[in-house]
């Protein structure tokens, strides 16, 4: 994806914005061998950028993907028993991006994963409450009274939670599936509610997070997504 150039300096950590304009307007900065001008933009995965002599390398362009996450993944950078590790799946990438948050090992679904800091940083905070949707299936059946309870909040063993929303209820024989809300993101929050509650998770799916949503992204793949979405996502 083609950037402004200072941008791209800026990520780097090599200037700030202003001081890669600088740069440029002084005629620091090369683009495929060329003085590079204002205005100009590159993909660090097909351009060569000079910065007084130092080349950027696509390693350090910003990246985030979305995955959906396949059952049996660990979302951490490494795994004492030798798991698999949702990095492996994005293994082709130049960059080493990291998951922001997790989901648990048989969890499937929406995970981010990135190498900008800020990103994460900003995802993870606990005042930006960004809404994550999962889909659930669970041995027993949905009652108003349990419904109302996630609806209003549960005690957990480590407090109140906040009001989630739930949607989407089906009935099927011994199981129910129904999609819920939380805009929070405690250690195992909807395996632990759901239990709570008597109704004992069977699959967790992550659908939704913010206006991100899944759609039809195969199990195991990921999108890269779009500045835009980036920077979206960032003012969530
Ligand atoms: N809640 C859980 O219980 N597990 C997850 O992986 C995500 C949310």
């Amino acid at each position: 994806m083609a950037e402004r150039l200072q941008k791209l300096i800026a990520q780097a950590g090599l200037a700030s914005r202003r001081q890669a304009e600088s740069w440029i307007a002084e005629g620091k900065v090369l683009l495929n061998g060329a003085v590079a001008k204002l205005g100009d933009r590159a993909d660090l995965s097909i351009d060569q950028l000079l910065v007084d002599g130092r080349r950027l390398s696509a390693a350090e362009a910003k990246v985030t993907v979305l995955l959906n996450k396949p059952r049996g993944y660990v979302s951490s950078l490494k795994d004492p028993q030798g798991r698999k590790l949702v990095t492996d799946l994005v293994a082709a990438l130049p960059q080493r991006l990291f998951p922001v948050g997790r989901l648990d090992y048989n969890t499937e679904g929406m995970l981010l994963l990135t190498n900008d800091g800020d990103l994460a940083q900003h995802l993870a905070h606990p005042r930006h409450h960004v809404e994550k949707t999962y889909l659930i299936k669970a041995r027993g059946q949905m009652s108003a009274g349990i419904r109302r309870q996630l609806e209003t909040g549960v005690v957990l063993d480590d407090g109140l939670t906040l009001p989630a929303k739930v949607g989407n209820i089906r009935s099927t024989g011994h199981s129910c599936w129904f999609e819920l809300t939380l805009s929070e993101g405690r250690n195992r929050q909807v395996r632990r509610m759901c239990d709570l509650l008597g109704l004992p998770v069977v699959r967790l799916k992550r659908v939704r997070i913010g206006f991100l949503a899944l759609a039809d992204l195969k199990t195991g793949c990921y999108r890269r997504l779009s500045s835009t979405e980036v920077e979206r996502l960032k003012r969530l």
